[in-house]
């Protein structure tokens, strides 16, 4: 299964730190932020990845990745996304990397506790489909909301100002070959993006989309608040580990 981290957008939400430099470059405690997703993957079995990166500082990501096998990847590939389409616009641009297998897509901004290896072997059993991983979280209304009706994901719903459940979309997403086919067929959404929402909610209604609930914690890192969280749960995981 190949991988695919994207970390383009401006990251306004984040000026000015994000004037001279991508906001995946930041620190994350004792990282730059894109260190932690790609991490995630290599942890969870996945060897060959696509980084989808943009704007002025996309160099930075070569200067500071190379080729990816000091952070354990036995490939790792680049795309670049001009202007800010959406997470969905990014993914298009992993169509010929993927090559009609299966992917597991991670956010650049996502940071994750858990080694997600048992939720790939579970989307690997799946016959096709996609896969979320889902986490409960005080404050929905920043994220993706997943309503469950009977054991199943019976919407998604983008930053709902009246959530109906505390269950965020985390940016981990699983899917078949099929995912470029829905992609192409989005339409912008009001913020002129192509949402990653439309595209899990394309599976959804199909009955094809699965999920789990994650355990450990879970934050992204886009404003400046869940940046400071992201930066103490990194230094209290760095703490139990040593
Ligand atoms: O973090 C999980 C949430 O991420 C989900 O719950 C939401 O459903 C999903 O829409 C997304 O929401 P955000 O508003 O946090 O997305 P944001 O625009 O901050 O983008 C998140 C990452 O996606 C960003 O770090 C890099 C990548 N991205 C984003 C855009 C807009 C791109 O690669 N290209 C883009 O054009």
């Amino acid at each position: 299964m190949k991988g695919i981290v994207l970390a383009g957008g401006l990251g306004s939400r984040l000026n000015p730190l994000t004037k001279v430099t991508n906001k995946h470059l930041l620190p994350v405690y004792n990282k730059p932020m894109i260190f932690y997703p790609i991490e995630t993957l290599v942890k969870g079995g996945i060897k060959d990845v696509l980084l989808v990166t943009g704007g002025t500082s996309s160099g930075d990501f070569l200067r500071l990745l190379g080729n990816g096998k000091s952070l354990g990847l036995r490939s790792l590939h680049y795309a670049y996304q001009e202007g800010e389409g959406g997470i969905a616009h990014a993914l298009g641009l992993a169509e010929h990397f993927v090559d009609g297998a299966r992917s597991i897509v991670i956010l650049g901004d996502n940071i994750l506790e858990e080694d997600i290896g048992p939720y790939i072997e579970k989307f690997k059993l799946q016959e096709s489909g996609a896969r979320i991983l889902l986490k409960k979280v005080a404050d929905p209304s920043r994220f993706g909301v997943a309503e469950i009706q009977n054991g199943k994901v019976a919407r998604i719903v983008e930053k709902p100002a009246r959530p109906k459940t505390f269950y965020a979309v985390t940016g981990v997403y699983m899917y078949d070959g099929n995912v470029f086919e829905i992609v192409k067929k989005l339409k912008p959404s009001h913020r002129g993006e192509l949402e990653i929402t439309d595209v899990n909610n394309a599976y959804v209604k199909k009955g094809q989309m699965e999920y789990d609930i994650l355990k450990g914690f879970w934050t992204d890192a886009g404003t400046f608040d869940s940046l400071l969280r992201a930066n103490q749960l990194a230094s209290r995981a760095s703490e139990k580990k040593s």
